[in-house]
């Protein structure tokens, strides 16, 4: 074996498109950054050109890089132990991050279990939920069925592609793929034609109802993004939508999941998305399980979390011989690295980044959106705490899209590269979510190079003169 050497940056260039294989990237025509370090919401690059990081790196980066809280907690950790398995085995700060975030979250959401991806932790409350129905003081085997929003987004694996709804991504695979049955999309934006949004919410309601009264029998669970779906295309949900769900799932007896791998640890402006239709105050309400991932960890190191409620976790309790044990699990879940990084996580929530002080940065944030509204190919800009993005269209009135192969929005992030700005695009839309540690001057240096590459993109496709 070739012991680790310095490489040259052409060597590195090379390799990295010819050795590493990039996730959703066509590998013949790839052409990604290098990064050679980071500091706050900055990227070096290997030629030492420097880029503001608008995705948070894919959403996960909530304080920046370089934070010296995670730093020194991860650096404390490794003069313990970096990794103990979690099959029969335990450390201190996976315990204190389990509790925390049991205490963080409403109601009886207090057993968790980790994993160390989104798509695991959602593939985790998908088998849960299954199994509670085997298992449960009112055993429902006929249960078989997860019901799933179109266009939804849930992970990569099998399970996930499953229940996800991105026709893109899921139809090769169609085969190996479990039934499910599948409701409208929640869209606030392209919803229902003459439907004002909460008209649209009580017709995206009605249909689900529906599915409900002729499948909730054999359903296992009903499976949510809150509030805004984004892989999906950044699709917000219309006012009182995710409140009505969460109560036909009670009204029909079955789970729900909520895959707050997005949208959950202050990403949206409150702790989790449910808070924004009250949810975590009405217990009765509250879903079965709670998905966390991404931002759980600052954006530093693999883990997710799968809370479940105490009904769930009591249908598993029993003797070994009763089969009640959950078979299941990842080698590094409960990693302490990242239980460390997640510890200091929360402390920093509760410190520098409370909800409350982040409000007028969400502020500023509207504010630096606004003038891109005004934009030829812009047809929606949507906002949701520091989750934003923007929806170009071909045509304001209709809404009518561009075509996927026309790479529209990758166009813009060309031009925003140029400008030292990194976004990366999906599809037609734009998604923006920069770290919640971003301060105004860069909010305002994102803003404006994005206002600038649109219109330079709009003038390219001749909307605009220049
Ligand atoms: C809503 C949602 N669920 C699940 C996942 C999968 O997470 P991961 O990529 O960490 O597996 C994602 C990733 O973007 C997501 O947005």
């Amino acid at each position: 074996m070739e012991p680790t050497k310095k490489l040259s940056n052409d060597d590195l260039r090379h390799l990295d498109k010819t050795v590493v294989w990039h996730a959703f990237s066509q590998m013949s025509e790839y052409d990604g950054l290098i990064i050679d370090s980071a500091s706050g919401c900055w990227l070096t690059d290997i030629d030492g050109k420097r880029y503001l990081d608008g995705t948070s790196a894919l959403w996960c980066n909530l304080f920046g890089h370089q934070v010296p809280e995670l730093d020194g907690a991860i650096r404390n950790q490794l003069t313990r132990v970096a990794h103990v398995t979690n099959l029969g085995m335990s450390h201190p700060a996976t315990i204190q991050l389990a509790q925390r975030l049991a205490n963080l979250a409403p109601g009886e959401l207090n057993h968790v279990f980790f994993s160390g991806d989104g798509a695991s932790a959602v593939e985790v409350a998908m088998k849960l939920a299954f199994q509670y129905w085997r298992q449960c003081d009112t055993p429902a085997p006929e249960r078989t069925k997860f019901i799933a929003f179109g266009d939804a987004y849930h992970g990569d694996t099998i399970g996930t592609v499953s229940v996800s709804g991105v026709s893109r991504f899921q139809s090769l695979f169609s085969p190996l793929l479990f039934e499910v049955l599948r409701g409208p999309c929640p869209d606030s934006f392209r919803r229902p034609s003459g439907m004002d949004p909460n008209q649209a919410s009580q017709w995206y309601l009605s249909e689900y109802r529906k599915l409900l009264e002729r499948h909730a029998d054999e359903t296992v669970a009903v499976i949510v993004e809150p509030m805004i779906q984004g892989a999906a295309g950044f699709v917000t949900q219309p006012p009182g939508f995710l409140r009505g769900i969460a109560e036909l799932c009670r009204e029909f007896g079955v789970l729900w999941i909520a895959d707050e791998i997005a949208v959950g640890m202050g990403r949206t402006g409150r702790m989790f998305a449910i808070e924004h239709e009250g949810i975590h105050n009405e217990h009765s309400l509250l879903p079965d399980f709670l998905c966390l991932g991404k931002g759980l960890t600052g954006g530093y190191l693999a883990m997710s979390a799968t809370l479940c409620s105490t009904r769930i976790w009591n249908a598993f309790l029993g003797r070994h011989a009763e089969m009640k044990t959950f078979f299941h699990g990842h080698t590094y879940g409960g990693n302490p690295l990242a239980a460390a990084a997640g510890n200091a996580v929360l402390d920093l929530f509760q410190t520098q980044y409370s909800m409350a002080n982040l409000t007028p940065k969400i502020a500023h944030f509207q504010n630096c959106l606004a003038p891109l509204r005004e934009l030829e190919i812009v047809g929606d800009v949507r906002q949701l705490g520091m989750m934003a993005a923007v929806d170009l269209v071909k045509n304001r009135e209709s809404k009518e899209p561009f075509g996927w192969d026309e790479r529209i929005s990758a166009k813009v992030c060309k031009r925003l590269l140029d400008k030292g700005v990194w976004l990366r695009p999906l599809g037609n839309v734009l998604p923006i979510l920069p770290p919640l540690s971003i301060n105004d001057h860069d909010l305002d240096f994102l803003s404006r190079s994005i206002f600038e590459s649109i219109t330079e993109v709009q003038m390219e496709l001749g909307k605009l003169e220049p």
